[in-house]
C-alpha cells in the first residue's frame, strides 16, 4: 500500500519529511514530491500550497504520478463547532465545499453540480477503514480529543465571527480549513479512499490568525506523530 500525503504549508510537512527515510524527490507542476518510507509504510509527501486549486492539483498528481492507494490531507483547521477547543484533532466524517455557490440557478450554497441531490450540499465522505486506523494508530499517543465530523473547505481563511457562524450553521460544519474538500473530490473520482486530519489552531474568530500562526508548528508536530502510527497500523 502507498500512501499519499498533503499538507499546505511548509510547517504542516517539515515534521512528516524529517521523519522519512530513503528519500527521492521529484518536482511536478512546480512542487516537490518526496518519495519514500515512514516507518515501513511507503509514502509520497507534498507541500501542496494553500487553497483548494493547489489541493486537488496535487492529490491529482499523486494518484496519476505516483499510484498511490490513499489520500491523506493533514494540516491545522479552525474550529467552528461550539464544544471544540484549540488543540482537539478532528477528521473527516464528511467533506464540502462552503465557498462553492450556484445559488443563482436555484441550487443550494455547496452543491457542485454534476448530478445528484441539490437540495443538500455535495459531501464527500472519508473512508470509514482509514477512520478506524486512524483511532487504532492514535491510540495513547494524544493527550488530544480526537473527534469526526464535517469538514468545511473554502479559499478563505475564516477570521470573522459572522462567516463562522454562517459556515457552521448552514453545513453543520465541525472545522474550516482551505484544502480539504478539494482532497476529498479529487480522491472520490479517481476512486480512492481519503481522510483529512486536522488539529483545531483556531476558533475562526476575529484573533483566528495570531492563533493559527502561533499554534502551527507544535500543531504539525503533534499531527504527523499521528500519522506516522496510523500509516504503520
Ligand atoms: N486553517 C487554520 N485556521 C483556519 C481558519 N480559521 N480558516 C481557514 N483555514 C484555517
Amino acid at each position: 500500500m502507498k500512501w499519499g500525503l498533503i499538507g499546505a504549508m511548509e510547517e504542516e510537512i517539515a515534521a512528516l519529511l524529517s521523519a522519512m527515510t530513503d528519500v527521492s524527490s521529484e518536482t511536478v507542476a512546480g512542487r516537490a514530491y518526496y518519495s519514500g518510507k515512514l516507518g515501513t509504510a511507503d509514502v509520497t509527501l507534498t507541500q501542496c500550497g494553500v487553497g483548494k486549486v493547489c489541493a486537488a492539483m496535487a492529490a491529482q498528481i499523486l494518484v496519476d504520478r505516483f499510484h498511490v492507494d490513499a489520500l491523506v490531507n493533514t494540516g491545522v483547521a479552525g474550529g467552528l463547532a461550539k464544544e471544540l477547543q484549540v488543540g482537539d484533532i478532528v477528521l473527516s466524517e464528511s467533506a464540502l465545499h462552503h465557498d462553492f455557490d450556484i445559488t443563482a440557478f436555484g441550487h443550494v450554497r455547496g452543491y457542485i453540480g454534476g448530478g445528484g441531490d441539490d437540495t443538500v450540499p455535495t459531501r464527500f465522505y472519508a473512508d470509514r477503514g482509514l477512520i478506524d486506523r486512524f483511532m487504532k494508530g492514535a491510540e495513547n499517543k494524544t493527550g488530544h480529543r480526537v473527534l469526526c465530523g464535517t469538514v468545511a473547505s473554502g479559499d478563505v481563511f475564516v477570521d470573522d465571527t459572522a462567516l463562522k457562524i454562517a459556515v457552521r450553521d448552514e453545513f453543520n460544519a465541525t472545522v474550516a480549513e482551505m484544502e480539504g474538500a478539494a482532497v476529498a473530490q479529487v480522491a472520490t473520482a479517481n476512486g480512492v479512499p481519503f481522510l483529512i486530519v486536522r488539529e483545531v489552531s483556531d476558533l475562526a474568530e476575529n484573533d483566528a490568525a495570531g492563533c493559527s500562526d502561533n499554534f502551527l508548528e507544535k500543531a504539525a508536530r503533534r499531527s504527523a506523530k499521528l500519522l506516522i502510527a496510523m500509516v504503520n497500523v
